[in-house]
């Protein structure tokens, strides 16, 4: 569970804030999308929950994270980092060896897994993220996927109860990033891993998210159901916040009074079909 009370936090020798008075709780096993506008302090929010802020980076930091009970401002970072994996929004500093199976290995032999365990691990990851064929690749040649699949594998093979990824799709085209979130879809619900994924393909978060956090200027704007918060599509849009067209089409029929505004929104073209179907 990761508990957010009060949070906010400036970078040292910035003069405004970076977040803003954030309270917000993420139960075990839940699946959170993070959105918002470029510098809404996506990256921020998620560098509280692993304790990049404020154990690497510094500032001004007010309120508590506590990550499954340990308040991250006082806990030893690689005492969290056992608990929350991170894939960062920059994979490729985050990769320090050349080849896939030593980049996942790498990691275990760090936290001191012993050899036959991170054999075992190693296997494990490759097969979850469907890179048992790249086990020898070098990891320049692989493609932007391929790349992003082999930072999941070498965080999973952790086995941390918290995996926190920023923008991982974000150079990937949109089968690629499927691909992603059905391999975080399938951690979530096969081992329970509490998913934390900072997005910005709004149809990825209604198609595979259950909770839509929606960051602005640092603030809290929505944070509740993928489906309560694309309610206020006006204010998402004008928090440059993409949402899908069937919300548009399910607002044009509130608005002719077709149906009524209380009718559950559809965030889907399959919904959007459904509810047309209906009315005729
Ligand atoms: N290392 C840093 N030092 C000072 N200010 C920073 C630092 N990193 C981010 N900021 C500032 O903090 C605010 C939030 O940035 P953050 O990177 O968290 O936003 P973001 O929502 O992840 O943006 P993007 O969509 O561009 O990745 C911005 O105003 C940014 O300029
Ligand atoms: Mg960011």
């Amino acid at each position: 569970m990761i508990q957010i009370e009060k949070l906010s936090f400036s970078y040292s020798g910035s003069s405004s804030p970076a977040l803003k008075n954030i309270s917000m709780e993420i139960p075990d096993g839940e699946f959170l999308g993070i959105t918002g506008a470029s510098g809404a302090g996506k990256t921020t929010l998620s560098f509280v929950i692993n304790g990049v802020v404020p154990h690497y980076y510094r500032g001004e930091y007010y309120g508590n994270v506590r990550v499954n009970g340990n308040d991250v401002f006082s806990t030893d970072p690689c005492k969290v980092a056992l608990d929350v994996g991170s894939v960062f929004q920059d994979i490729d500093s985050q990769m320090t060896c050349s080849v896939v199976e030593d980049e996942i290995l790498f990691g275990l032999e760090n936290f001191g897994v012993p050899k036959d365990e991170a054999e075992a691990r190693l296997e494990w990851a490759l097969r979850e993220t469907g890179i048992e064929n790249l086990r020898s690749r070098e990891i320049s040649g692989l493609s932007g996927g391929q790349k992003q699949r082999t930072a999941v594998a070498a965080i999973l093979a952790l086995k941390p109860n918290i995996l926190v990824l920023d923008e991982p799709t974000g150079e990937l085209d949109p089968a690629s990033s499927r691909n992603i979130f059905r391999i975080l879809k399938e951690l979530n619900e096969s081992y329970g891993i509490t998913i934390v994924v900072i997005e910005q393909k709004i149809m990825l978060l209604c198609e595979f998210a259950r909770k839509l956090a929606v960051l602005d200027k640092g603030s809290l704007a929505f944070y509740g159901s993928v489906r309560d918060v694309l309610k206020n599509a006006d204010r998402l849009a004008s928090l440059g916040v993409n949402y899908p067209r069937a919300v548009d089409f399910h607002k044009s029929l509130v608005s002719r009074g077709m149906i009524a505004p209380g009718t559950e929104v559809c965030i889907s073209a399959e919904e959007a079909a459904a509810l047309a179907g209906g009315l005729l």
